[in-house]
């Protein structure tokens, strides 16, 4: 019997744009209907190359919305909070933000980051635009020019605020910064913080999913809350956050996107005529793959994190391992991780129901197929990996994720991730950036 779902491309490509259209706030896109009511920094790039396939204005609106919340530091937040939603918690009161110097005042922000993928939306809205002609390349461009200088600042701050010791790694100080929140990468760091007192709370998170298991547990989330109050205990000041903050890790994953977004970035500098910037954002570019590169594992392949605090290499087997293919680099590593990739203990692990990359390895002891980064498959991630092998010239690899994506999306669930051997939509559904990874793979060739 033929179990493969019907593929309905007409039909999937509606139902993005509808889960997009339902997420829609005006000028900002919720991440999730329920789950996440506001607006969160790296979905709303991935939200943004969704919308570019059939409203570029649009598109530009989303990422104008999150320049908006920029810091005067540089850094751009992890979430920039809906005026008109409650019910999330930890919300803008909580975050402790109100008195952090560098915020814009009139927007209320969490105050950590997420990886830079912001470069690479802002790359396919002036492609879409130029595709279009008319006004929609018109205005794409003039977003090019308007909004670059905000871009080069966040580059620049993760540069030098982030790596200020030029390793090519880039620091996070909370594991909602990588977006990997409690994937096995940061077990090891975690496990290390024994936290102070933490105000009451009550979470908000496991009422939006069927199964509380599908999310981190209480004790994680109080370690959670115990470095957010940290970092308010400093007003969110970096200097004294570094010096204070229990967790301190050197994330190869959002390292690999900081190379290729700067890369991209700086592509898009020498389009506007800004060559002396462009030069600087490869000179990026070149440490961040440097960095990925000088932490791979010869025995395993896979690229690690760095434990500061500890000062140890983290070896784990989760997806941020092909950090390279991110990255990008030497074709003879990057032909390694390929075959890794799409070997046995990933893609090609026998029981999977398609062959996409889980988060954490099935052969790994920590794999747990159903909860949040610790097996589960990302649709976003699998578009981000598609979009990295196509700009190598890795036309299989890129082919085999799409068919598998678009075969995964075809239930139209649009799950915040998924159950790598049943397919089982899990978290939300009607994810935004689930729904705008299903736009993107429909519209590349
Ligand atoms: N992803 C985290 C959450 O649960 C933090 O941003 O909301």
């Amino acid at each position: 019997m033929n179990t493969a779902p019907r593929l309905g491309i007409k039909e999937l490509r509606q139902s993005a744009i509808d889960v997009l259209k339902l997420n829609d706030l005006g000028s900002m896109t919720s991440a999730a209907p329920n789950l996440y009511p506001h607006m969160w920094s790296w979905d709303a790039a991935f939200v943004a190359i969704g919308l570019a396939r059939y409203d570029v204005p649009r598109a530009i609106t989303e990422l104008r919305t999150l320049l908006a919340a920029q810091w005067s530091t540089g850094m751009i937040p992890h979430i920039v909070f809906s005026d008109n939603a409650a019910g999330y918690f930890p919300g803008f009161d909580r975050w402790g933000t109100a008195s952090a110097a560098a915020r814009p005042g009139a927007v209320k922000s969490s105050g950590i980051c997420q990886p830079p993928v912001h470069a690479i939306a802002l790359r396919h809205i002036v492609d879409r635009g130029r595709e279009n002609g008319g006004r929609d390349q018109e205005v794409a461009e003039a977003f090019l020019v308007e909004s670059f200088d905000g871009w080069l600042a966040w580059h620049r701050w993760l540069a030098e605020v982030r790596d200020p010791d030029g390793m090519g790694l880039i620091e996070i100080h909370h594991g909602w910064e990588s977006g990997f929140d409690n994937s096995p990468r940061w077990d090891g760091p975690y496990s290390r913080i024994e936290p102070g007192p933490v105000e009451p709370f009550t979470r908000r998170d496991t009422l939006h999913v069927a199964d509380a298991s599908e999310r981190p547990d209480d004790a994680e989330y109080t370690k959670y809350l115990w470095l957010v109050q940290q970092m308010a205990s400093v007003d969110f000041d970096d200097r004294a956050i570094q010096e204070i903050i229990d967790f301190r890790v050197r994330d190869v994953f959002f390292s690999g996107i900081m190379a290729a977004s700067s890369d991209v970035l700086a592509d898009l500098g020498d389009e506007i005529g800004r060559p002396d910037d462009a030069a600087q954002l490869r000179s990026y570019a070149r440490r961040f793959r440097n960095g990925v590169a000088s932490s791979v594992d010869p025995e395993t392949g896979l690229a690690r994190d760095y434990d500061v605090l500890a000062g140890e290499w983290i070896s784990t087997q989760t997806v941020s391992g092909f950090a390279s293919l991110i990255a990008g680099g030497d074709p003879a590593a990057l032909a390694v991780q390929q075959n890794l990739l799409q070997g046995p203990e990933w893609m090609g692990y026998p029981q999977m129901r398609f062959p996409l990359p889980p988060s954490t390895s099935p052969a790994s002891a920590a794999f747990r197929a159903r909860t949040y980064w610790r097996g589960p498959v990302w649709p976003f991630l699998n578009l981000l990996l598609g979009w990295a092998a196509k700009r190598d010239g890795e036309q299989e690899l890129f082919e085999t994720l799409k068919t598998a994506s678009l075969h995964q999306l075809a239930d139209l669930k649009f799950g915040e991730y998924y159950e790598p051997f049943t397919g089982d939509p899990l978290g939300s559904l009607n994810q935004a950036w689930t729904a705008a990874a299903a736009l993107e793979w429909i519209g590349t060739d």
